[in-house]
């Protein structure tokens, strides 16, 4: 892919994946990714994720308003995470939920501010549909709102053929938030 380059992978197993800050090793054995651009990575080492960052974004989003930082960590530990970083500070974030072998969900895709316009969204998801296993899925999918623009780019295609798409969804309540603040 033009000016994507993968500089380099690295099999890392349970046993000997690092672990920093609260976010778990994946129990696969996954080989970690980088892309370079310019000053800018893209980085599936989850070990590099600012957790903080993440978190402080989501919860003031408007897909997941007031999400409290265990789900986030939780939900961290069992994706496929990319982190966006200019000179090692982060400054985006996607990540894929998969079973490694025919669905994938895209979701909680962002840039911070300072950083939109300049084509690091683009590019953010040309790396996500770039990692191995994306190739071969029957099936990605997402929702969005806000950025159809960013996904019709990517080739995603709109599904809104009537009664076709079911969901269950809980929005968390302000009880149960603060609820979980308390223990
Ligand atoms: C959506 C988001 C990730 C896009 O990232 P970005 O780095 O600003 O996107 P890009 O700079 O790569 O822009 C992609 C393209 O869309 C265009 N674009 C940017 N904003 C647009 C808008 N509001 N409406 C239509 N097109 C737009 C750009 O001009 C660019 O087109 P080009 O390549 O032909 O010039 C970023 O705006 C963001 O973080 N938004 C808040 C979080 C959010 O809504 N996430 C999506 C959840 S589904």
């Amino acid at each position: 892919m033009k000016n994507v380059q993968s500089v380099y992978q690295k099999n890392y197993g349970f046993e000997d994946a690092p672990s920093v800050g609260s976010v778990k090793p994946s129990n696969r054995n996954e080989s970690i990714f980088l892309w370079q651009k310019n000053h800018f990575e893209i980085s599936t080492d989850k070990n590099r994720l600012d957790v903080n960052f993440i978190h402080q974004f989501l919860t003031q989003s408007h897909w997941a308003t007031g999400i409290d930082r265990d789900t986030v960590e939780s939900s961290l530990d069992n994706s496929v995470c990319f982190g966006l970083y200019r000179k090692n500070r982060q400054i985006g974030f996607a990540r894929i939920i998969t079973d490694y072998a025919t669905f994938s969900w895209f979701c909680d895709v962002f840039i911070t501010p300072e950083y939109r316009g300049v084509g690091l969204g683009t590019w953010l998801i040309q790396c996500c549909l770039e990692y191995p296993i994306m190739k071969k899925m029957r099936r990605i999918m997402l929702v969005t709102t806000f950025a159809p623009w960013l996904y019709s780019k990517a080739g995603f295609e709109p599904l809104n053929r009537q009664d076709y798409i079911w969901h269950i969804y809980r929005a968390p309540t302000p009880t149960e938030a603060s609820a979980k603040a308390l223990h």
